[in-house]
């Protein structure tokens, strides 16, 4: 069932990129998706922030933007799904094309510019929803927005009560106020206020692949002394690997997929040393197979999150990634995701 979906997928790859993604979320949205069960294997459920993910296996923000998705997305045997960017108020994002395939080097350029429906009326779909898995919302700002600390506030108020975490994107490449927290002092800031907000809702910040030492290194401290539950590393990239050989290849926007996968696991290894093992991690960029995903777990990755591997592998990636990862887990003796958790880091 699953193959025929990947030749679907394989389908859908002949038309322009955003049209593709589009009929994607509908066929998803009707039941139109393949199904498979997200706890087949024990050993790959664990537990973090009071939530119990039937595997590790999650979708990145920027997929179902809208939560318009959501049911059909946890029926592909995902472990979890993260809705959004979502900012305050709706936005129409930056004018068309803005989404390319790089397909010679497994890839995406996108500049996005966080389109969405606006908080509102996201958090009246995922309040309308059944309960029936892990779901967290990436908040943003508004690309206008001249209080961005307020709107991660009152974003964080809005979806609390509805979502089982929360991420403050601060790594945006594509919008004047994605990466104004990338500032310590700016993101000290920021955090102080979610914490005054007091949502109850474990909270999330995610970077960007492109921070360098020694702002890293600061940008880690404050999140290791503030109230944050956990990271996301890493967003998509400005810089473009020499490899690339697609026809996009020098377009504006964020670069996702295989070329990212090296700065994605190199930032993974280095938040796990510098944060001690402290904070729980997720690890995202060009993940599309099992050895890399087992790595990254090895690595200090408590869970990892998928895209760009989704559009080229097709959805039976999710159900291949799970056995493969169980089987691997079974090999090397450990009982659990858990007990691999960071057993390689260096
Ligand atoms: C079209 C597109 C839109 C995205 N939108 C968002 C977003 O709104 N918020 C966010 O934090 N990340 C966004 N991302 C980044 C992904 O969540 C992920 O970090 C990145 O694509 C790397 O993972 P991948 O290589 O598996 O795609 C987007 C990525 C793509 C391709």
């Amino acid at each position: 069932m699953s193959r025929l979906h990947d030749h679907a997928a394989a389908l859908l790859r002949t038309l322009p990129p955003e049209t593709a993604h589009n009929v994607t979320l509908w066929g998803l949205a009707h039941g139109l998706g393949p199904r498979a069960p997200a706890d087949r294997f024990d050993t790959l459920q664990t537990q973090l922030w009071g939530l119990r993910f039937p595997n590790p296996f999650g979708i990145a923000a920027g997929f179902d933007k809208n939560a318009v998705a959501v049911k059909g997305a946890l029926s592909l045997g995902i472990g979890f799904v993260e809705v959004g960017g979502v900012t305050p108020r709706a936005q129409s994002g930056n004018p068309k094309p803005r989404l390319f395939r790089l397909p010679e080097d497994g890839a995406l350029i996108n500049r996005m510019g966080f389109n969405n429906d606006g908080a509102d009326v996201v958090a009246k779909r995922l309040e309308n929803r059944a309960r029936t898995g892990i779901v967290g919302v990436n908040l943003a700002a508004n690309v206008d927005s001249g209080d961005p600390v307020t709107d991660f506030v009152t974003l964080a108020e809005t979806f609390a009560p509805c979502a089982d975490f929360l991420t403050a994107d601060i790594s945006c490449p594509n919008t004047a106020n994605g990466q104004v927290f990338l500032d310590p002092i700016a993101l000290r800031e920021l955090l102080a206020a979610l914490a005054r907000a007091q949502t109850g809702t474990p909270l999330l910040v995610k970077l960007s692949p492109d921070i360098e030492q020694p702002n890293l290194a600061e940008l880690l401290q404050v999140i290791l002394a503030a109230d944050v539950a956990g990271l996301i590393v890493c967003n998509t990239t400005r810089s473009r690997p020499p490899t690339l050989v697609g026809q996009h290849k020098d377009d504006r926007g964020g670069l996702s997929g295989r070329p990212l996968a090296p700065l994605a696991r190199d930032m993974l290894r280095h938040s796990h040393a510098a944060t001690e093992g402290r904070l729980p991690l997720i690890s995202v960029g060009g993940i599309d197979g099992v050895d890399d995903a087992y790595d990254r777990i090895r690595a200090g990755a408590h869970l990892l999150q998928l895209y760009t591997g989704l559009v080229y592998r097709g959805p039976s990636l999710i159900p291949r990634l799970c056995e493969g990862l169980a089987a691997r887990l079974a090999t090397d003796g450990f009982a659990s995701v858990d007990a691999a958790v960071g057993s390689a880091a260096t």
